[in-house]
């Protein structure tokens, strides 16, 4: 699959635009079309509904340590400032990134790999931003141009060692930035915190700056105690909200895969010190299994471990669900969702203040005479159990899933091109996208064979029956062949043909569009009929 195709479908068929296209579009912000737009909610609502509403907390799920409970949570973009400051957010949220004097382009500074190459008695470092072996071709082709060669001479350009990151280079004046014609332009790397700025009110004063969320994660620990005080759920318990981050990325790339606004669905779950290992093992597990269960295959998703020097400071264990998008060179993957154990940091760092390590340790940073660097809210934000008498900070089992990269993904594993039958029976080649049908924007799409004899009223009762139920589409336009390739590449799965057997015995056709079969069922009985096929 070709992600340009797939892009194209995506603007096609009103399933994602970029933003403010009709001004020139604006880097790192896409918008969801109608096709998009239901896309996107059944996501949400499929994550919503699977670990929020239809989470029965009186049984333990197959594989969590004992029974818990789930409830949800809605929290504002715009929160204090100290939310940021005792997070880490405001001093640690950093890219380093790097800039060119000359072409006047951006790029993050881990992102930049290069090689060194000698020719004509130079040896100078070319630098890319492509992988694999995208970025091989890319050094030759620049490398070639820079020391004015033709392709045809590539054997005089005498290549010293392997691709490596631009952060193995100490001196950049021999150094060829990614668009660059001359060697030097491109300047030291320099910190660039990712947090939108804004201010509050009319003065605009930096008393009263604030900043826009990176993530929704800390909504959640900040309400840890009104949640706590205001229902009866007791630990272990998860709080899940979604809603939309924003992350002023440097290079926001891969369609929607690194976007500057974005939307996540993050599960906070506390548990008992003794028991977080035990919570962490079914998290990993229950969250790789829910993109399994809604279409991606294990050969294309992986559940990988950090190892120890990637692991975040405050983090204990973190395991990435991993997707092969096909924008990567293959085998390599790009993360969907992080399950993070977080230990008491969160809620610690809350009371007390923003936390340093210090060996095995998180203390309060200090400033020069010893005050905490960014003070806590002072607020008491321990759990006691009535149960054992005991009070303690519970630990923090994290799943941060993006609701965008997921409809990214589901989107390159639905997209599809195969051949099927026209209405005359020769096989034709359709694009498909063989989206489940829990995720699919329209659910059933109902149209009468040919505009007459009765066959478009008894297709819009049935559409009209249907309405209340799922969304469902009516179209009675063109050749019926030409109607099942547009709900094709529309992701529709099934749709419902009134013809002139409709007339005479009151059964319709139901095709589905995988496997093609089709069926009749009585026009009365289409809505329970769908409705089975949808789990
Ligand atoms: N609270 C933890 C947290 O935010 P993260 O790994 O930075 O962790 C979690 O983000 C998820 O949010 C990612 O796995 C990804 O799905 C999504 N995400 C993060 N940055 C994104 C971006 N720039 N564009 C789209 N999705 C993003």
């Amino acid at each position: 699959m070709r992600m340009d195709d797939l892009v194209a479908l995506c603007k096609r068929r009103g399933f994602l635009y970029q933003s403010s296209e009709i001004y020139g579009g604006l880097n790192g912000f896409w918008d969801y079309g109608p096709l998009g737009v239901e896309l996107k909610r059944n996501i949400r609502e499929a994550w919503w509904q699977d670990m929020v509403t239809s989470h029965n907390e009186l049984v333990a799920p197959p594989g969590a340590p004992g029974p818990y409970e789930m409830v949800g949570l809605d929290s504002t973009i715009i929160m204090h400032p100290q939310v940021w400051k005792c997070s880490g957010h405001y001093d640690l949220f950093h890219d380093y990134m790097v800039d060119c004097r000359e072409s006047k382009k951006r790029y993050r500074y881990d992102q930049l790999q290069g090689r060194w190459v000698e020719a004509k008695g130079q040896r100078i470092f070319v630098a890319t931003e492509a992988q694999g072996d995208e970025a091989l071709k890319d050094t030759e082709h620049k490398a070639l141009r820079y020391f004015n060669l033709r392709a045809k001479q590539a054997s005089e350009l005498h290549w010293d060692g392997p691709l490596v990151s631009l952060s193995t280079v100490s001196d950049f004046s021999q150094v060829l930035g990614p668009d660059a014609k001359a060697l030097g332009t491109l300047t030291e790397p320099r910190e660039f915190n990712l947090m939108f700025k804004t201010y509050i009110g009319a003065l605009g004063g930096e008393e009263s700056a604030a900043f826009l969320r990176p993530e929704t994660a800390q909504g959640i620990f900040v309400n840890f105690k009104n949640v706590l005080d205001s229902t009866r759920v007791r630990v272990p318990f998860g709080i899940a909200q979604m809603g939309k981050s924003f992350r002023n990325e440097i290079t926001p790339r891969n369609f929607t895969f690194r976007s500057r606004e974005f939307e996540q669905m993050e599960i906070e779950f506390f548990c008992h010190p003794s028991t977080s290992r035990a919570w962490y093992e079914y998290w990993r597990k229950r969250r790789y299994q829910w993109y399994l269960d809604l279409g991606l295959p294990s050969e294309r998703l992986r559940l990988r471990d950090h190892s120890p020097e990637e692991l975040s400071h405050y983090s204990c264990g973190t395991a990435d669900i991993e997707y092969a998008f096909p924008f990567l060179p293959p085998g390599e993957f790009g993360e969907l969702e992080g399950i993070a154990h977080r230990g008491d940091f969160d809620l610690r760092s809350h009371m007390e203040g923003k936390l340093v390590r210090q060996g095995n340790e998180f203390v309060v940073e200090r400033d020069g005479e010893g005050k905490p660097r960014y003070r806590g809210s002072g607020k008491d934000l321990t759990y006691f159990d009535e149960a054992t008498r005991q009070r303690y900070i519970p630990h923090v089992i994290e799943p941060s899933a993006g609701a965008d990269r997921a409809a990214l993904a589901f989107l390159c594993e639905a997209y599809c091109e195969d051949m099927a039958p026209d209405e005359n029976g020769v096989p034709t080649p359709r694009v498909v996208l063989k989206l489940h049908p829990r995720l699919a924007p329209i659910k059933a799409a109902v149209f009468p064979l040919v505009r007459k004899d009765g066959m478009p009223e008894i297709a819009r009762e049935i559409y009209a029956a249907l309405k209340p139920c799922f969304p469902v589409f009516y179209d009675e336009k063109g050749a019926v062949g030409r109607r099942y390739r547009r709900q094709d590449e529309a992701g529709t799965p099934f749709c419902i043909t009134v013809d002139g057997q409709t007339l005479v015995d009151g059964t319709v056709t139901i095709r589905d569009r995988d496997t093609l079969r089709q069926w009749r069922v009585k026009k009365e009985d289409c809505a329970d009929e769908i409705r089975r096929h949808l789990k």
